[in-house]
C-alpha cells in the first residue's frame, strides 16, 4: 500500500472519529439538578442553587476565551460573540454545532441550566459568512417606514435563529447628537421620536420569531461632549456635560417605548453622566429604570465596562451589580468575576437578596428564550434568503435621500453613464463596520453582494445602456464617493471633509477628475453620516446620499432608474462645517443657523 492512502485511511479515520465525538457533543446526555419547568419553579431553584451556581450565572464569556469544559465546571450563564468572532468555518451548520456542544456541557454543570449565546446583529446577522447585509440604522432612519422595522425584525431574527442564536444586543436606541461620534451609523435619529416610532416594530417583529432583544446603551450614548471621549477617543464612552434632566428629555422615550414592547435587556452605556459611570449609577440602573420605568427585564453590562468603574475587579464588580447590572458581560476576565462575586457575597457587599434577583432575571431570560423547553439542541437552516434579500432591497431604496436634482433623474435605462469614484465597486464600504468583523472590510466582492457597479451594469447591459470606459461617450459621469468601514471609538473624528481620516482616500481626486468632463453629475455618497461638501455641490447636478446600503446595492438602481420613488427624508441635520456637527444638541439656535441640509430634508419623484 502506498505511503499516500496510509495517509489518505488515516485522514479519514481523524475525521469520522471527530465527527462521531462532535455527534456524542450534539446529545444531551446526563444532565444537572434544576429543572425549570415553568416561571414559577424560578423561585424555588434559586433555592437550591448554591452561591457557585448563582455567579456563574452572572457571566457572560466570550466564545474564544472560555473551554466547553470551564462552561460545565463554572455554571457559565451566557456566551457572546465579540464582533467578528465566529466559529472556523463561518456556516450556519459551524455556529449550531458550537452552540449545541456548548449548551450540552451547561446542560451537564451541576445546575444544569443552559447557556444563552448573544450577538450583536446590527443590520442583518452580520457576523455569518453570505449572511444579508440590510442597511444600517442611520439609513433606515432616512427610510422612516415603521412596517420596514418590523419585517427587517423578522427577516434578521431567521437569520440569526438559522445559526442556533437565541439574544440580539439590538436595537440601539441611540439619539446621535454629534455627527462626529463613530457610532452615529447605528442611531436611527437625531430626533428620539423618530427613533422611537422604528425601534418598536423591530423589536416586535424580533420578538415574534423568538430571538431576544437588547435596548442599548442606557443611557446618554449619543450626547456625550465633543473632546470628553474615554481614554483616546474623542467622543465615544465620553462624558455628557448638559443636565441629566436634558440629557433624559432627549432619551428616555424611545426606552420608554421599547419597555412597553417587551424588549428582553437593556445594555448600560460606557458613557458618564456629568462624571459619574452609568454602569456605577444606581440612580439610572435601578432607581430611573426599575422604579419609575417599571423595567422588570435583565440589565447586561457592556464589553469590560465595568473596569472603568472602581479601581479593584472586587470593587467593580460590588459597585456594578448593586448598582443595577444583573449580567457581566466580561469576555476575557470571566473566572476573575466569577470569583469576584462569590468573594462580594461572601463579604456582604452584595446582599443574597441582590444575588438572587440577578440570578432570577438571568433565568426569566432564558425561559423566555424557550431555552428549558425540550428540543434544546438547535438544527442549521440557511442565511442570505431571497426573502431576506427582497427585504433588504426595499430598505436601499426606501433610504435613499435624493437632495439635488437638476433634471438629471430618474435615468434613462439606455444611457451611457462614466462610472468613477472609490465606493462605486466595493461591497465592503457599501456595508461599512460591523460586518465579518468589528470594523468591516474593505473587500471588494464580501459576501457575494451586488456593488453599485454591478446593479448598474445589469440595468444598463439589458436595456441598451452602457458602463463607457471613456467619458467623452457618456451622457453623464456617476461619481460615487464615501467612508472607509470603522465601527465606534475608531469612527470618532473631528474631521468629515472629503479627504478626512475616514474619508475614502480617492474621494478628491475623483471629484475633481469628474469636473474635467464637461458633463452632467450625479454624485452617490455611501457613508455613515454626512460629510462637508459645501465646496463641491454646486459642480453637480444631482445628489443622492445612500448611506451604508449593505449587500443589495440594486436597491440603489431601483431609484436611479425610476422603478422606485425616493422616499428617504434626512434623520440628521447635514452640517456646512465640523463645528456644525453637534447643532443638533442646541435647538434654540438651530433655525438662527443656515446648515448644508435640514433635518427631514429630501426631494422626491
Ligand atoms: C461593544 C459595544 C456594544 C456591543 C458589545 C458586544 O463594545 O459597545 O454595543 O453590544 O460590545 O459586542
Amino acid at each position: 500500500m502506498r505511503k499516500n492512502d496510509i495517509k489518505r485511511i488515516f485522514s479519514l479515520m481523524i475525521a469520522l472519529l471527530i465527527l462521531s465525538s462532535c455527534d456524542s457533543m450534539n446529545q444531551i446526555n446526563d444532565r444537572g439538578r434544576i429543572n425549570i419547568q415553568s416561571l414559577s419553579d424560578i423561585d424555588q431553584a434559586i433555592q437550591d442553587m448554591t452561591l457557585e451556581e448563582k455567579a456563574g450565572q452572572l457571566i457572560q464569556a466570550e466564545r474564544s476565551s472560555i473551554s466547553i469544559s470551564d462552561i460545565t465546571k463554572y455554571n457559565i450563564g451566557s456566551i457572546l460573540s465579540g464582533g467578528g468572532s465566529t466559529p472556523n468555518p463561518n456556516t450556519p451548520e459551524a455556529w449550531v454545532s458550537m452552540i449545541n456542544q456548548m449548551n450540552v456541557a451547561a446542560l451537564q454543570s451541576s445546575s444544569g441550566i443552559p447557556i444563552i449565546y448573544g450577538v450583536d446583529a446590527v443590520h442583518g446577522n452580520n457576523n455569518v459568512k453570505n449572511a444579508t447585509i440590510f442597511p444600517h440604522n442611520i439609513g433606515l432612519g432616512a427610510a422612516n417606514d415603521p412596517e420596514l422595522m418590523k419585517a427587517i425584525g423578522i427577516a434578521t431574527a431567521k437569520e440569526m435563529l438559522a445559526v442556533g442564536v437565541d439574544w440580539n444586543f439590538a436595537p440601539a436606541v441611540s439619539s446621535a447628537q454629534d455627527i462626529r461620534w463613530g457610532r452615529t451609523y447605528e442611531s436611527y435619529s437625531e430626533n428620539i421620536q423618530r427613533v422611537a416610532s422604528l425601534v418598536v416594530p423591530y423589536i416586535e417583529g424580533q420578538l415574534s420569531e423568538g430571538i431576544l432583544t437588547t435596548t442599548k446603551h442606557f443611557i446618554g450614548d449619543g450626547y456625550t461632549t465633543f473632546l470628553t471621549g474615554e481614554d483616546d477617543n474623542l467622543i465615544d464612552r465620553g462624558d455628557v456635560t448638559m443636565t441629566k434632566e436634558q440629557m433624559l428629555d432627549g432619551n428616555l422615550s424611545a426606552y420608554i417605548a421599547a419597555i412597553g414592547a417587551n424588549t428582553s435587556a437593556i445594555m448600560a452605556s460606557f458613557n458618564s453622566v456629568n462624571g459619574v459611570k452609568v454602569h456605577g449609577d444606581k440612580s439610572l440602573l435601578t432607581d430611573l429604570l426599575r422604579d419609575e420605568l417599571q423595567f422588570k427585564g435583565l440589565v447586561v453590562s457592556d464589553w469590560e465596562a465595568i473596569h472603568k468603574i472602581a479601581p479593584t475587579l472586587n470593587e467593580q464588580v460590588a459597585l456594578a451589580i448593586n448598582s443595577g447590572v444583573d449580567l457581566l458581560m466580561e469576555p476575557y476576565k470571566w473566572k476573575d468575576t466569577y470569583n469576584a462575586i462569590i468573594y462580594n457575597v461572601n463579604n456582604g457587599n452584595i446582599s443574597q437578596e441582590r444575588l438572587d434577583e440577578a440570578v432570577k432575571r438571568n433565568l426569566v431570560l432564558k425561559f423566555e428564550a424557550g431555552l428549558f423547553e425540550d428540543g434544546l439542541l438547535k438544527e442549521a437552516g440557511i442565511v442570505g434568503t431571497q426573502e431576506s434579500k427582497k427585504i433588504a432591497r426595499e430598505a436601499v431604496s426606501k433610504s435613499l435621500v435624493l437632495l439635488k436634482n437638476e433634471n438629471i433623474l430618474p435615468l434613462e435605462k439606455n444611457v451611457k453613464i462614466y462610472l468613477i469614484g472609490p465606493a462605486s465597486d466595493n461591497v465592503g464600504i457599501q456595508c461599512g463596520g460591523w460586518t465579518f468583523s468589528w470594523q468591516g472590510e474593505m473587500d471588494p466582492n464580501l459576501n457575494n453582494g451586488i456593488s453599485l457597479k454591478d446593479a448598474l451594469n445589469t440595468v444598463l447591459s439589458s436595456n441598451g445602456g452602457e458602463l463607457v470606459s471613456n467619458p467623452n461617450d457618456a451622457d453623464l459621469i456617476v461619481l460615487a464617493i464615501g467612508e472607509k468601514p470603522y465601527a465606534e471609538m475608531h469612527g470618532d473624528t473631528d474631521d468629515l471633509s472629503l479627504d478626512g481620516p475616514l474619508s475614502l482616500t480617492d474621494n478628491i481626486k475623483a471629484v475633481e477628475l469628474a469636473q474635467t468632463f464637461n458633463k452632467p453629475i450625479l454624485t452617490i455618497m455611501i457613508a455613515g453620516r454626512p460629510l462637508l461638501i459645501s465646496d463641491y455641490l454646486d459642480h453637480w447636478d444631482a445628489f443622492v446620499m445612500a448611506w451604508l446600503p449593505g449587500t443589495e446595492g440594486n436597491g440603489i438602481t431601483d431609484v436611479l432608474f425610476g422603478d422606485k420613488p425616493f422616499q428617504g427624508t434626512l434623520p440628521f441635520t447635514w452640517p456646512l462645517t465640523n463645528e456644525q456637527a453637534s447643532d443638533s444638541m442646541n435647538m434654540d439656535n438651530y433655525n438662527k443657523i443656515e446648515h448644508q441640509f435640514k433635518y427631514g430634508d429630501g426631494l422626491t419623484y
